[in-house]
C-alpha cells in the first residue's frame, strides 16, 4: 500500500509538534522516520495509526482518505519501544491476540500465530512468558503481532532502543529481511542516523517539527541539502570549516589563514548570500599526504592520532579551526607532523554561512 502525506500538521496547545509534512511513500519501501529527540517523529507515527486526530492536512492509504477512519480499521500493525507484550500470557497466546480480538476462529488464529512466529523465528519458544525472554526474543514477539493480521502497513516506534548495541544490530537485519519477505510498506522511527542508514529505502529526516530532507539514504550522506543534516548524518560528524568565498577566482579562503581551495563543483549561485561559507567535508574524503606541492590543498597541523584497528583518525588544526579525517592505518604521521590535505574529487560541500542551505548542486 502506497502512503501519502498532504500538509499534514499537529498542534497541540502552543507545541507545533509536526509542521505541514509532504511525504510519498511507495508500495513495499522502507521509510525511516529520523531526527532528534522530541522533533515530532512519534507524533507522525500515531497520526498515521489513527491515535492522533491531526490538526491539519490528509491521509492517503492507497487512495483511500483515512483522516477519520477508526485506528482497528486501518490495516496497520505496530510496534512500540517497550514492546508492550502481556506478561500473563504466552507467547503464543501473545501473537494470537489481535485475531481473538477480531474473532478469528482459534484453530485458524493459532496456524496463522506460529507460522508468523516461524518468520521471526521464535517458533520454539511458544509456550514461554515474556518475562522469560531476551530484549531480543521480545521485541521478534511484537513483531509478530504486529504482523499476524497481515496488515497493509507496519509503524515501527524506535523498536530497538531497549537493546544493547550488538542485539540492535542484530534485529534491524531482522527487521529488514522480516519486512522484505513480507513485502510490507513499513515506516521506521529512530533518532539513530547509522541505524536509518543501515536499513532503508528512504529517509525522512525531521527537526522540530519540520521537514528536512527525504531521499535515499547515500543521497542523504552525501549530498546533505543543509547544515542540520550533513552533521545529523555520518560519525564521526562532518567537518565544518568557516571559509570566505572569492567570487571572481572561484576560490575560497579558510578563515583566519592563508590557506587557499579552489571550487570545481558546480555552485547555485541562487542560493549565494555573501562571501561567508561554511566547507563541509566528511572525515573519510581529505586525502593526507605529507609532500608539499600537492596542487589543491591546504596546509594543517597534526594533533592526535587515534588508531581504531580499520583505520586510522587524524586530528589536526588549520588556523584555529580543528579538522578530523580519516586515512589508511599504514599512512604513518605523529602529532606535530605538518601534513597537506585536499579533498576527494566531488566531495565537498560549501553551506551559506547564512542561510545553512548547500550551495553545490546536487547530482539531480
Ligand atoms: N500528547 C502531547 N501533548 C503535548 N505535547 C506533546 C504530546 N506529544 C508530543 N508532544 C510534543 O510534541 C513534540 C514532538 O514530540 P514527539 O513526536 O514525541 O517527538 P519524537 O518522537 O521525535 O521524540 C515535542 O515537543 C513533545 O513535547
Ligand atoms: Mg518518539
Amino acid at each position: 500500500m502506497k502512503i501519502q502525506l498532504k500538509e499534514l500538521s499537529m498542534k497541540f496547545d502552543d507545541v507545533l509538534a509536526v509542521n505541514g509534512l509532504n511525504v510519498h511513500i511507495n508500495k513495499g519501501e522502507l521509510v525511516s522516520l529520523l531526527g532528534p529527540s522530541g522533533c515530532g517523529k512519534s507524533t507522525t507515527l500515531f497520526m498515521l495509526a489513527g491515535l492522533y486526530k491531526p490538526s491539519s492536512g490528509e491521509m492517503y492509504f492507497g487512495d483511500t482518505l483515512v483522516n477519520n477512519v477508526e485506528p482497528e480499521n486501518r490495516g496497520i500493525g505496530m510496534v512500540f519501544q517497550n514492546y508492550a507484550l502481556y506478561p500473563h500470557m504466552t507467547v503464543l497466546k501473545n501473537i494470537m491476540f489481535p485475531l481473538k480480538m477480531a474473532k478469528v476462529p482459534h484453530k485458524k488464529a493459532e496456524e496463522k500465530a506460529i507460522e508468523m512466529a516461524n518468520l521471526v523465528q521464535i517458533g520454539h519458544l511458544l509456550d514461554r512468558k515474556p518475562k522469560q525472554l531476551s530484549g531480543g526474543q521480545q521485541q521478534r514477539v511484537a513483531i509478530a503481532r504486529a504482523l499476524v493480521k497481515q496488515p497493509q502497513l507496519l509503524l515501527l516506534d524506535e523498536p530497538l532502543s531497549n537493546l544493547d548495541a550488538r542485539l540492535r544490530i542484530e534485529m534491524r537485519e531482522e527487521i529488514r529481511r522480516i519486512q522484505q519477505e513480507v513485502g510490507i510498506t513499513t515506516i521506521f522511527v529512530t533518532h539513530d542516523q547509522e541505524e536509518a542508514m543501515s536499513i532503508s529505502d528512504k529517509v525522512l529526516l525531521m527537526k522540530d517539527g519540520q521537514f528536512q530532507q527525504y531521499s535515499k539514504p547515500q543521497e542523504m550522506y552525501d549530498h546533505p541539502v543543509n547544515m542540520f543534516v550533513g552533521k545529523f548524518m555520518g560519525n564521526p560528524p562532518i567537518n565544518m570549516i568557516p571559509v570566505t568565498f572569492d567570487h571572481k577566482n572561484l576560490s575560497i579562503q579558510i578563515n583566519g589563514t592563508d590557506e587557499k581551495l579552489k571550487v570545481t563543483s558546480k555552485l547555485n549561485y541562487e542560493l549565494v548570500s555573501g562571501n561567508q561559507m561554511l566547507l563541509g567535508v566528511r572525515a573519510e574524503d581529505f586525502v593526507l599526504e605529507k609532500l608539499e606541492g600537492i596542487s589543491n590543498s591546504f596546509s594543517a597541523k597534526v594533533d592526535l592520532v587515534e588508531r581504531t584497528g580499520r583505520d586510522t583518525l587524524v586530528h589536526a588544526t588549520v588556523g584555529n579551526h580543528a579538522i578530523r579525517a580519516l586515512v589508511n592505518q599504514d599512512f604513518v604521521v605523529k602529532p606535530s607532523n605538518i601534513v597537506k590535505l585536499s579533498i576527494r574529487k566531488n566531495r565537498l560541500q560549501l553551506f551559506d554561512a547564512e542561510t545553512e542551505l548547500n550551495l553545490v548542486l546536487g547530482k539531480e
